[in-house]
Formats: C-alpha cells, structure tokens, sequence
C-alpha cells in the first residue's frame, strides 16, 4: 500500500484530463503574456486556420459562455460551437493559439485558474464526457458505513485540540521552508521535517508508521502518510489530508523567490498535524485504518494525491471516506467555513454538516465550488472513492494573497483560532469515521497491543 506503483487506469487518465483543466495559476502569468496578440480577437483574425490548429476542448457551462464571448464569430460567421453538453460540461472546438487567451480571460472573469481541459482528439474529449456522465450518475454507494455516536470521544479529543500548536506548526513550516516547491531541495527537505513531526507524535505507539510515499519520477518531493492501524476494521481506510507544497505565482522553480504558503497550505498541515497529536495522545485505536497524508506536489497539479489514488486503486483499496484539507487559515466569509460542493461526496460533505451541528453548534457554514478540481479530494473523486472538503471560506472570498510572499501568519492575523475551527471538525470526522457505535469497552487504562479496543482518553488530567 504504501508503494508507488504508477498504474494508471482508465480513470487515472480521466484524472489527467481534468489536470489540464485545472491550469496551475502560475502558469497562467505566462500564458496572459504569450496571450496579448490573440486575447479579444475573433479567431479568424488570430491568423489561425480552421481545422488542423484547433483543439478540442471541454469546459463548464459558465467558462463556454466566457469563451463564446472571446472567439467571436470569424470570417465563416460561425459562433462557437456547444458541441455536446454532459452535466453542465461543454464540447467545443477553439483555436489552439487562443488556448493562453481562453485560461486568461477565465481568470479574469470567473476567477478561475485554467478552467478548461483540453483534449488530444474528439474522441478522447468525448470519452471524457461520458466518464464524466458516468460519475456524475454512478449508482449511490448507499449509506454511509458510519454514523454520529460517540460524543464522548469526540468532546474529549476537541478539547485537546490547542491552537497554539497548529499556529507553531504553520510559523515553522512557512519561515523555516518558505518555498517547498516539489522540485527544490527546500521541498524535499520539508517533507522530512514533516516525517520528523509526525514521528515524534507517533513515537511509542505500537503499530503506528510514518513512511514516505515516494513518486519517482513524477516528483522528487514524497508525500508523508502516517497510519494507525485499525483494529476491527482494518481492511476499510479514512484518509484525511492535505498539501505539503508551495508556489510562487510568476516563478515557480525559483527557490529564491517567496512562497511561504502559510495559509496554502502549511495550515491544512498544521490542522491534521494536531488531529495526529490528540489522537495519538488520547492512544486512540480506531477501528477503521486511519491515514493522515501531507501531499506532494500538489501546485502543479495535483501530482502526489493523483499518483496516490491511482495507487489505491489499482490496489483495491477500500477508502470509505477521504477529508481534504487546504487553506484553514484565513476567516473571510460571514461563514465559519464553506463545503466544497463540486468533485466531492454530497453523503459525506452532509456528514461534515451534520458533525458541525453537533460538535460545533455555533459555527456556520455553507456550501461552495472551486468550479474545477481544485484540490487533492478530486483524484480520490475520479476514483469513485468519497471525498468531502472543508474550507475557509466561499469560493472566491478565500485568501487573497495565496501563491504570493504575502501568504504569510501576519495576513492569517498572527492566529490559528480558524484553523482549530477546522481540528476540532476534523477530530470529529476521524472519530466518527474510524469508530463504529459499539457496546465494547472503548476505554482502556492505555495501550496493550493485543488490546482490539485499545483507547484511553484523559478525559481529565
Ligand atoms: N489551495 C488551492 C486551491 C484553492 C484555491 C481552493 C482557492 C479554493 C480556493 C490549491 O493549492 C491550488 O492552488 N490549486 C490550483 C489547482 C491545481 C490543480 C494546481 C489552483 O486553484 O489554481
Ligand atoms: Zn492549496
């Protein structure tokens, strides 16, 4: 399980597709400049000529209006096309010189990076409409295996969850590795101190392994997976995770340049590094495998969750239920957090409501969509596997400086109050998940290996 293995499946390839969809914003400072000779002209005065230099494309609803806007009608009169339409998603064919234009004026007006995939032939763009059909309207998985009954254990690690740790872990990784792009050194090395912290939590808990998760060559950077072992269920896995990497719009590769990514996304680090912390100390024994993952190079696509999931699957892993975690840190909404809506579980995204309603009745939330595959939940969602998101904010009401110097701890106000709203939510969901309702006894005076139920919680010093 916790070797790369690089298959890649249909669906994998699916997961490529939408990679492209979802350009990197990085990359988009590039294409706006390359963009300017095409941006706002009619394709036909683009210079480009009809068939063999255009390209198949598939986008949202919202994104093929933007583009029909863009490619105006051309010498031949014709408008763009909506080839086909499948779930909200567009067919069409633009002119590959106006690709940079298409990404910039999306940007620019759904605030959007990418926003489109763009695809080798027809038939590829139409095989990934019908996968999309096909996901869209798989068959429900049924009810969740799990449900909301064990408040004690859920209160007990809540209140163990203490914000001046996550706002530590958040200070040093976005000072002492202020670029963790999965190409530098920095990235590497960061992944290790990131391995080291998680060690330290685990160390003296028998069974509990922290390895790295190495992409060959996809990616120098590993991803860092720490795994409890479950007891009654060990066969069935809850993922929470998030992204270990970081990027600076404009120079990606450039070590020198400032990416300290406080908030995108050392905050989803820090968060789950203090679920690890209290469920560790609380020696909890979960039923379920539980795995934490801090990604790699997710920042240029998505690559370590992608390669993971890919990984699982060919595996026939069961992964009942994966929680992302990316940018916890920033309260800019009148909401508390918002459920990201889109390439995610609505059982399991209602499930995230339900534990806020119970375990944290004051916060408010909403729903909300990136409009594209915005995070590492979406390979697990390609996959058929459940994932749910919990963010800071609405969709666009998010950090603004992330992928700049000025994702900083001062621009998350110097606290982590936020981010602990999404710890304890967190710790609730890796109870809920990982732990059935059950008559056994589920305290324990502490850790015995051949203990099935070997969980004590300090309920009081
Ligand atoms: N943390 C962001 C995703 C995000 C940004 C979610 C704003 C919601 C609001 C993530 O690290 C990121 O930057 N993702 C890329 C896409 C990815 C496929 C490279 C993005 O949004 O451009
Ligand atoms: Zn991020």
């Amino acid at each position: 399980m916790n070797e790369s293995t690089n298959g890649r499946s249909g669906l994998a390839r699916a997961a490529k597709a939408r990679r492209l969809w979802a350009t990197p914003c990085f990359a988009l400072l590039l294409l706006v400049l390359a963009a300017t000779s095409v941006f706002g002209l009619p394709a036909a005065a683009a210079g480009v000529s009809p068939v063999s230099d255009e390209v198949w494309i598939t986008l949202g609803a919202d994104a093929f209006a933007t583009a029909s806007r863009l490619f105006v009608a051309g010498a031949d009169g014709l408008a763009l096309a909506r080839v086909a339409e499948t779930e909200g998603v567009v067919l069409t064919r633009v002119p590959r010189a106006g690709l940079p234009a298409l990404s910039a004026r999306i940007h620019h007006e759904l605030h959007r990076c990418g926003g489109f995939v763009a695809h080798a032939s027809r038939a590829e763009a139409e095989a990934a409409l019908a996968r999309i059909a096909g996901l869209r309207s798989r068959a429900p998985q049924g009810a969740l295996p799990f449900a909301i009954d064990r408040p004690i254990e859920v209160a007990a690690l809540a209140a163990a969850v203490d914000e001046a740790q996550i706002l530590a872990t958040i200070t040093a990784l976005s000072t002492n590795f202020p670029n963790r792009y999965h190409a530098s050194p920095a990235g590497t090395a960061s992944a290790n101190w990131i391995r080291d912290l998680w060690e330290g939590y685990a160390a003296g808990h028998l069974g509990v392994t922290v390895e790295l998760f190495s992409h060959g060559a996809i990616t120098p950077q590993p991803s860092v997976i720490l795994t409890i072992p479950g007891t009654t269920l060990n066969d069935e896995v809850v993922i929470l995770g998030g992204h270990q990497d970081s990027i600076a719009s404009g120079c990606p590769g450039n070590p020198t340049c400032d990416a300290p990514g406080a908030d995108d996304d050392a905050s989803g680090i820090a968060t789950l590094s203090e679920v690890i912390r209290v469920a560790l100390a609380a020696n909890l024994a979960p039923q379920r495998t539980v795995q934490f993952i801090a990604y790699a190079a997710e920042e240029i696509g998505l690559e370590g969750s992608d390669d993971i999931a890919a990984s699982y699957l060919a595996a026939g892993t069961d992964v009942v239920a994966v929680l992302q975690q990316d940018m916890t840190g920033y309260n800019g909404s009148v909401e508390d957090m918002s459920m990201i809506s889109d390439f995610t579980d609505p059982d399991l995204t209602a499930f995230l409501g339900e534990l806020l309603a119970n375990y944290q009745p004051t916060l408010q939330w909403t729903t909300s969509a990136c409009g594209y595959g915005c995070s590492d939940h979406a390979p697990w969602n390609d996959r058929g596997y459940r994932a749910a998101f919990s963010f800071e904010t609405r969709f666009g009401e998010h950090n603004p400086a992330i992928h700049t110097p000025s994702d900083t701890v001062a621009t998350l106000g110097g606290s982590a109050a936020h981010a602990a709203k999404f710890a304890r939510l967190a710790v609730a969901f890796l109870v809920e998940a990982a732990l059935d309702a059950t008559a056994a006894d589920i305290f324990s005076d502490g850790f015995e290996s051949d203990d099935t139920h070997r969980w004590s919680v300090a309920v009081s010093p």
